[in-house]
């Protein structure tokens, strides 16, 4: 399909890269792609970016029938694009449309828009340490009607926003809230999706742990309440006694890309990395016998995260000093030095723009 490229009549001027703060600033071009019954998905096409007009009746603003993806693009020294794993971002917002009954994207022809949107942006990627260009495709119901059924058409677009570190702690670890009362998913549900659904629900939960100073939550099962599953925006990795522990994808987690780039690098260390039911109470006896390593969510937004404080009902553990671990470290500077092109991607994770 070829792609109808509308420039912008006004550029805007770029921000200041040492203070972006995470998702404030758009570049000037979107991507936009429809679909309906009859057509298909149709019409790509990359436009100035601006608001979009959509009626009160639009099914997403009641029935959030809409996914999303987030990634990211990266400037090499010798000013090459780079593009982190970007099939697998396409693959997996599919296996988000199939669960909202969204109808399936073409993964390559998806990957081959974002690149030419990402080139005619290049000047947007930012070039300091730990910055980069984050890239939100997402896609939702266009159809305006009252009645719930899926959509029978649909928006395909993506959005660019140079960015620093998601937390302002940066790399200096966070503290993270184990929740007690409320669930973010259960088997069946919709959490494995990336769907604006499972955001929303975590939101009350967030702002209650950020009113007690952490920074984010750690959900547990939503039927035993004892397992761990995920941070607000990240997986979660525990070092215990030398080996790698992260809770299982059982339906209910996110299969994050960063997690899944995580377990290949630290695998190719030669170290240990079970996949697993793990329950709280693991962690904090852990703790209690001198075996709790190290900490670290992992994600797009976030990279690689370390933890420093846990708090389950007042029980309060530090990790590591609340200092940054080895691991962490380590594992941190791989991901980013292969994202960036500083280090050689044995691991075939970037993409050439
Ligand atoms: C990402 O890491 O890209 C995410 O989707 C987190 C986002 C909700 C901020």
């Amino acid at each position: 399909m070829t792609i109808e490229i509308v420039r912008t009549t006004h550029p805007k001027p770029k921000p200041d890269p040492n203070n972006l703060v995470f998702g404030t600033v758009f570049t000037d071009h979107m991507f936009v792609m429809d679909y309906s019954e009859e057509k298909g998905w149709h019409d790509p096409k990359i436009v100035p970016y601006g608001p979009i007009e959509i009626e009160p009746a639009n099914m997403t603003l009641h029935y959030g029938q809409t996914v999303f993806e987030g990634m990211k693009a990266y400037k090499t020294e010798d000013g090459e694009v780079l593009l982190y794993r970007p099939y697998e971002n396409m693959k997996r917002i599919n296996r988000s449309n199939d669960r909202l009954c969204i109808p399936e994207i073409d993964v390559d022809a998806c990957v081959e828009y974002l690149k030419e949107l990402i080139r005619l942006e290049k000047d947007w990627i930012p070039e300091g340490k730990g910055t980069s260009l984050y890239i939100r495709p997402f896609i939702f119901a266009t159809d305006n009607h009252l009645g719930v059924r899926p959509s029978h058409t649909y928006k395909f677009m993506i959005i660019l926003s140079p960015v620093g570190a998601y937390y302002k702690e940066g790399l200096n670890p966070v503290k993270i809230y184990v929740e007690p009362s409320y669930v973010r998913a259960v088997r069946g549900g919709i959490g494995y999706a990336k769907t604006a659904g499972n955001y929303a629900a975590s939101i009350k939960a967030q702002m209650d742990a950020a009113k007690k100073g952490y920074t984010q939550v750690l959900w547990l099962d939503g039927v035993h309440r004892k397992y761990i599953e995920e941070v607000g925006t990240m997986n979660v990795f525990f070092k215990i006694d030398g080996e790698i522990v992260t809770p299982m994808l059982n339906g209910s987690i996110l299969a994050g890309i960063t997690r899944d780039s995580a377990i290949q690098v630290l695998k190719s260390w030669g170290m240990t990395v079970t996949e697993r039911e793990l329950s709280i109470q693991e962690v904090y006896d852990a703790h209690a016998a001198g075996k709790l390593e190290e900490v670290f969510g992992t994600g797009t937004a976030a990279v690689i995260s370390p933890v420093g404080e846990l708090n389950w009902d007042g029980n309060v553990i530090t990790i590591n000093d609340g200092k940054i671990g080895e691991i962490s470290s380590k594992l941190y500077d791989t991901i980013t030095g292969i994202q960036s092109g500083k280090i050689e991607d044995t691991f075939g994770f970037v993409e050439r723009v």
